[in-house]
């Protein structure tokens, strides 16, 4: 949800904004600006669209010695140039740039505008500049940490004033800001990606710092003036894995390097001699493990459903009662924590609000909360009491591929560790073991059939509507796939257990309305075959993604893609990945944008 950047230094200002910016594009992309410091004066650029449209009206020659720039996604007030980030004071002379929502905007901008000031723009983000003029009295990091406590929201916010040349103060709550430290110059951005050409020390700022920044220093303080020693990271991605590359887009790529990303997420942390998984990440004692009654995954989006498949098999293998809950309801819901109890955090970004904020009820009420997260350093992370990270690389395209499958082997890793840890024998461990790493291999043999989904995404793009059904194991799956098709096609699609469709779903059914079903080789199989054929009595077409040499499915399916067969457990894997193809191919078809959908994007730090 909106990516910032800020920049001290001598590098060429516009090039380093607009580069950083089309970094975090992903954030959001409806529209963008920048703000150019020139000794005593403020320029800004904005524009409704594509960081290309803005880069389109910036001259050439327009630079400065320090400055920002922001990329929207619209929440309060249209998507309009006026609306765009930077927003000004009355003077012109203060600018900022903010992601998050200022919750009490209207009464803010009631007093402030009852004190003479004039708002030009529709959106909540205006009041922070005129809070900040109001209580500026020449020095601005004073004014904006007695302006931040006055604010009620989230913010990543960065502010400029003309009159202090190669000075950006950044402040934080609820909504990610990152320091990059480089040689003579110094960055403040929303994720690590808009500074990665650049430098790879960084330092993660927390809620309720504020940060002074020019091109040589920085400092770190409160809203008290207490100075903060900072931790410096180091970045491990690279920058190879911010580029498409031979790829046409992100999704793609992100879907072809499942192949590896698995691996890597397993990297080290099996344990083949006892059979089950080392994941000293989790910061719990064998005992302490001993101790789960059980467990509950909180998630949004994608990493909800990888949730919902991973407590299936953690009941069903390792004995242990588990739910998955949408984060964004359990945060209103004052959840009674109990002892034993164990919390996931599953978050790719690890900056979702709604995600975070349940994290932090959860703790607030004695709860241990574990993280599986994607991003280094991301605020869940760090906030959370241990956890797994997935090592997917980064994830530019804003529909999740490779991270749910990553999430999904980190979760099995967790129940393998569990289920030995109980009712699971060596042998059946490594069995299960034997089953994971298999996976990678299953996967390339699909890719490498990726053309069958073209051709089906090719007779099928143009239905009105959709119904993915799955059962057990499958039955989030079924969910994630009718996501995908919805965020990249824009093709409504539902996801069903197959048992529900006669409650409901079955009255959709007509010949421009298709049925995916997922069916694995499993002890419902049957079933699935009854209800595909209740669906095919009533003119309905089916797709069916069934393993190798299931010929009964193939008789009755219209259109059949043929999965490698794998044990149950490990289905979802193989199930998932054509969905992925499929709902690409689709958008291919009717020409979206894949990579980022309207309306959508991809670290949704808003509620
Ligand atoms: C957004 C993204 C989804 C993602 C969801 C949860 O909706 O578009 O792809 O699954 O957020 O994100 P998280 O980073 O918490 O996994």
């Amino acid at each position: 949800m909106c990516g910032i950047i800020g920049y001290c230094g001598k590098k060429h200002l516009t090039d380093v904004l607009l580069t950083g910016l089309k970094r975090l594009e992903y954030r959001g992309y409806d529209s963008a600006g920048i703000c150019l410091g020139n000794s005593n004066s403020l320029t800004i650029y904005k524009k409704e669209g594509k960081i290309r449209d803005l880069t389109a009206i910036v001259p050439r020659e327009a630079t400065g010695s320090w400055g920002m720039g922001h990329t929207r996604w619209a929440t309060h007030g249209g998507v309009t140039d006026v609306n765009a980030h930077p927003h000004t004071d009355c003077s012109g002379k203060i600018a900022i740039c903010h992601n998050g929502i200022i919750e009490n905007y209207s009464r803010l901008k009631e007093k402030l505008g009852s004190e003479g000031h004039s708002f030009h723009t529709e959106t909540d983000s205006e009041v922070i500049a005129h809070l900040i003029e109001s209580m500026y009295s020449g020095d601005l990091e004073k004014a904006v940490k007695d302006s931040v406590p006055l604010l009620q929201g989230t913010f990543g916010l960065l502010v400029m004033h003309a009159d202090h040349p190669c000075e950006i103060i950044g402040a934080r709550n609820g909504s990610p800001l990152v320091l990059g430290i480089g040689e003579n110059e110094m960055f403040l951005a929303s994720d690590v990606s808009a500074m990665m050409s650049h430098t790879k020390q960084v330092v993660y700022c927390e809620d309720g710092e504020v940060v002074k920044l020019s091109a040589l220093d920085y400092q770190v303080s409160d809203l008290r003036n207490r100075p903060i020693d900072k931790e410096v990271s180091r970045i491990s991605w690279e920058l190879e894995e911010l580029e498409k590359g031979k790829f046409s887009h992100f999704m793609i790529k992100e879907i072809f390097e499942q192949v590896q990303s698995i691996p890597r997420a397993m990297n080290g942390r099996v344990d083949e001699n006892q059979a089950t998984a080392r994941l000293g990440g989790l910061n719990m004692t064998e005992r302490e493990l001993l101790g789960i009654k059980r467990v509950v995954i909180i998630a949004a989006g994608t990493s909800f459903y990888a949730g919902q498949t991973a407590a299936w098999l953690l009941e069903s293998l390792a004995r242990i009662p588990a739910v998955t809950e949408l984060a964004s309801e359990l945060r209103y819901r004052n959840p009674l924590v109990e002892e034993g109890t164990l919390y996931f955090a599953v978050s790719q970004s690890g900056e979702t609000l709604d995600t975070l904020m349940a994290v932090r009820e959860l703790q607030s009420k004695g709860a241990r909360v574990l993280g599986i997260c994607n991003v280094v350093g991301s605020t869940i992370a760090r906030e959370s009491d241990g956890g797994v990270y997935i090592h997917s690389g980064p994830e530019i395209a804003v529909a999740s591929t490779k991270a749910f499958t990553s999430q999904l082997t980190a979760l099995y890793l967790f129940i393998l560790k569990m289920a030995r840890m109980r009712h699971m024998a060596w042998l059946q461990g490594q069995t299960f073991i034997e089953g994971l790493l298999s996976v990678p291999r299953c996967l390339e043999s699909i890719l490498a059939r990726a053309g069958e989904l073209q051709a089906l995404a090719k007779k099928y793009h143009q239905a009105e509507s959709f119904l993915f059904l799955g059962r057990g194991i499958n039955y989030p799956v079924a969910l994630e796939g009718a996501l995908k098709l919805k965020e990249i096609a824009y093709i409504h699609a539902e996801g069903c257990s197959a048992a529900e469709i006669k409650h409901g779903p079955i009255a959709l059914i007509n010949q421009n309305t298709p049925s995916m079903f997922l069916v694995p080789e499993d002890h419902l199989r049957s079933k699935l075959i009854s209800n595909m054929k209740e669906i095919k009595a009533r003119g309905g077409p089916v797709i069916a993604l069934c393993m190798e040499g299931d010929r009964e499915t193939a008789e009755i399916a219209d259109d059949v893609f043929y999965v490698p067969k794998i044990s149950e457990e490990f289905s979802p894997f193989v199930m998932v990945v054509p969905l992925q193809l499929f709902a690409y191919y689709c958008a291919l078809e009717l020409e979206r944008n894949v990579d980022q959908p309207r309306n959508l994007a991809k670290s949704v730090t808003v509620e």
